[in-house]
């Protein structure tokens, strides 16, 4: 799993320093490549020497490194994964808070790979808030921690704050370069409120934003999905998804329609409008018009379609927007829809739905619940896609 892959190592000053050979040897004989970076702290705790010589290249540690003008993009772009063992509170404060002061903080930011740190350090440092709310925002980042342990800490103390063991470490190495788990699916998803016009000025809409239908696409092309987005909204593509533009549901519609049976998966994030003006008026009306007896119908529900005419191994994910009943109503709509999965949240949650960079759902499907707590819109896309693929193997 690990075999021709690049990891950068960065080995921050603490006890547990000299635990990192072990972590090097172990990725080395997997056949990784491993470029270490230690930060001067790292330094005062083990030398050098050791560490190149089991690397599979020397040691790195300064920005202004004479070979190489700019090591931390060279590294940061390299890398298929970055792991810091072990990662002090100086390393996870400095990297939660964007500062970039050596090697290894600036390759962490030049880089778009993986990222797992591994905190080690004393109890008390661990449990203090600051630690905590520093290990909160990365993991919302999508970070990968890998939690210390109990146990005897330097000085004879017992307690959380010793470095996981090497297999685990290795372990979550292995996990991040495996995440090419969606290589198979093809996956369409939507994203962001419809308009819906009544003259060519004014349209009624939602507030739908579509960073969570965003979210979905970046974390599937991550994991090796192919991706097609039907997009309401005019925001940056994330790299590698085929990007589709809709305005309205019944463009929505057919743009989805028009190609649902090529896909394995599809997730409709968007925020479809219930209804829409009966008799759009192809000219401004004037505010003596009536505006305010504005007709208006019901839009035609394409997700019943497309769940009632869904192929064996299709899976189709809904999403429900509640203020009231939460579980209830979207377990109707599940039903009542025929869908796989539906996703719901109560958008009059604090940080939820609707605008925010968070969301905390319930999973629901025809074989039970998870509820996703509040995480970032990428963490919580990371989770729908783990529920896609558990159906996809309860289907095949
Ligand atoms: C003996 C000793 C042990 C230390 N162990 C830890 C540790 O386990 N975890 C930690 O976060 N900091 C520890 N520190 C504090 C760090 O070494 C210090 O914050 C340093 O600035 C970290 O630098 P670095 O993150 O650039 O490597 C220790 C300091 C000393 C003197």
């Amino acid at each position: 799993m690990i075999s021709g892959k690049k990891v950068v190592l960065g080995i921050t000053g603490g006890i547990a320093a000299y635990k990192s050979v072990e972590v090097v040897r172990r990725l080395v004989e997997g056949g990784a490549h491993v470029a270490p970076i230690m930060t001067s702290g790292a330094k005062r705790f083990i030398g050098e020497v050791t560490l190149s010589a089991l690397a599979s290249e020397p040691v790195k540690s300064s920005l202004w490194d004479e070979d190489d003008p700019i090591p931390h993009t060279t590294l940061g772009q390299e890398a298929d994964v970055i792991l810091v063992a072990p990662a002090t509170a100086r390393l996870i404060g400095t990297y939660a808070a964007g500062i970039s002061n050596d090697l290894l903080t600036a390759t962490l930011l030049a880089s778009r790979a993986p990222v797992i740190l591994c905190p080690a350090m004393h109890t008390e440092m661990w449990e203090h808030p600051a630690v905590q709310e520093n290990i909160r925002t990365l993991q919302n980042r999508g970070v990968t921690i890998v939690a210390p342990e109990d146990g005897k800490l330097a000085g004879g103390d017992e307690g959380k704050g010793r470095l996981a063991s090497p297999s685990a470490i290795v372990s979550a190495v292995e996990q991040a370069l495996t995440l090419d788990d969606l290589a198979e699916f093809k996956i369409l998803i939507t994203a962001g409120g419809t308009r819906e016009q009544i003259d060519p000025v004014r349209f009624i809409t939602n507030k739908s934003t579509g960073k969570q239908g965003y979210a979905l696409a970046e974390a599937a092309v991550a994991r090796g999905a192919t991706v097609t987005l039907v997009t309401t909204v005019d925001r940056e593509a994330p790299i590698g998804v085929e990007i589709q533009h809709a305005e309205s549901a019944s463009d929505l519609r057919s743009a989805v329609m028009s190609c649902a049976d090529n896909y394995d998966v599809i997730i409709m994030a968007a925020a479809v409008a219930d209804f829409q003006p009966s008799l759009p008026a192809d000219r401004k009306l004037k505010k003596s018009q009536q505006i305010t007896n504005l007709e208006i119908e019901p839009t035609h529900d394409f997700l019943i379609d497309l769940g009632k005419g869904k192929s064996s191994n299709q899976i189709i994910v809904g999403f429900a927007a509640e203020t009231e009943e939460l579980e209830k109503n979207a377990k109707e709509k599940l039903e009542r829809k025929n869908l796989d999965l539906i996703v719901a949240n109560d958008v009059t949650a604090p940080g939820t739905g609707f605008a925010y960079d968070t969301n905390e759902v319930l999973l629901i499907t025809g074989q039970g619940k998870t509820n996703v707590p509040l995480a970032s819109k990428r963490v919580v896309a990371d989770k729908i896609l783990d529920a896609v693929l558990g159906l996809r193997e309860s289907k095949v």
